[in-house]
């Protein structure tokens, strides 16, 4: 795929919602009213993705490194997703979204656990945005389960049996990858898959983050000329014999 036309829309998008608490702070709220603004946030993505024809979107809502804020926050977030669960599976499912959720769940009660589960059945015939939830979840976590995984049952490691273990094999890797909050990395979050991501980095606090927003992140990603090792004469179909160094 080479999307450099002015009309293409990345097929998979991937965020990592940073923000919320500077959000709650500069508002003199508690962290959570920041992480529940993410919520709304986050629903209205959705919405932008399934206007505009994005078919997945991946998104960080909790990281392995995430068990160590405060207690408060952490409960807090729990609760949220319990929450979030219960008010949002009807308006996805009328929107045939299909819900999955990414990561190590063995930490997680039984009563989210179970919810996490419901959610994923009952949007599981959904087809026309895979919503993906990254809950519990480490780019390096999912790495080693999927070798893991190899090993246990013998086989070999290779990139393409590691790649058809890792969490995310459902889905192509992402097009997009979008950091709101003003930071420059990317914390662990799918260090696999976005190998050959497009990076945005927005400044905007995710509650900020908005339809134009992405809009933007998309007008950018349009501008890029994707290589994938290949020269640019390659992949604009300009030379033939050109000495194809990767870039
Ligand atoms: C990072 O912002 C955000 C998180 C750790 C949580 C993201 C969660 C949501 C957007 C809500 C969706 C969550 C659920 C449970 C469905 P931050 O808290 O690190 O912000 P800061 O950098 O401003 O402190």
């Amino acid at each position: 795929m080479v999307p450099t036309s002015s009309t293409v829309v990345p097929n998979h998008v991937a965020i990592v919602m940073d923000g919320n608490g500077r959000w709650a702070t500069k508002r003199f709220l508690p962290r959570i009213a920041g992480h529940k603004q993410g919520v709304d946030s986050l629903s209205r993505c959705v919405q932008a993705c399934l206007d505009r024809g994005i078919s997945v979107l991946t998104v960080f809502a909790f990281s392995s490194e995430n068990w160590n804020r405060p207690a408060e926050e952490v409960s807090g977030l729990m609760e949220l997703l319990a929450y979030s669960l219960s008010k949002e599976v009807p308006s996805l499912n009328a929107n045939g979204v299909q819900l999955r959720f990414v990561g190590d769940r063995t930490r997680l009660s039984e009563k989210v656990q179970a919810g996490l589960a419901q959610a994923e059945l009952d949007t599981s015939a959904n087809q026309r945005l895979i919503f993906n939830v990254c809950f519990n979840y480490g780019g390096r976590w999912d790495i080693a389960q999927a070798a893991n995984r190899l090993a246990v049952r013998g086989e070999a490691i290779t990139e393409l049996s590691l790649d058809r273990e890792m969490a995310l094999a459902h889905v192509p890797d992402p097009d997009l990858l979008i950091r709101t909050g003003g930071e420059l990395r990317i914390s662990n979050f799918l260090l696999w898959q976005a190998a050959y991501s497009e990076l945005h980095f927005s400044d905007k606090l995710w509650p900020e983050f908005d339809e134009a927003a992405l809009d933007e992140a998309i007008a950018v990603f349009r501008t890029r000329e994707r290589r994938f090792g290949k020269t640019s004469a390659q992949v604009s179909g300009r030379s033939t014999n050109e000495n194809t160094k990767a870039a």
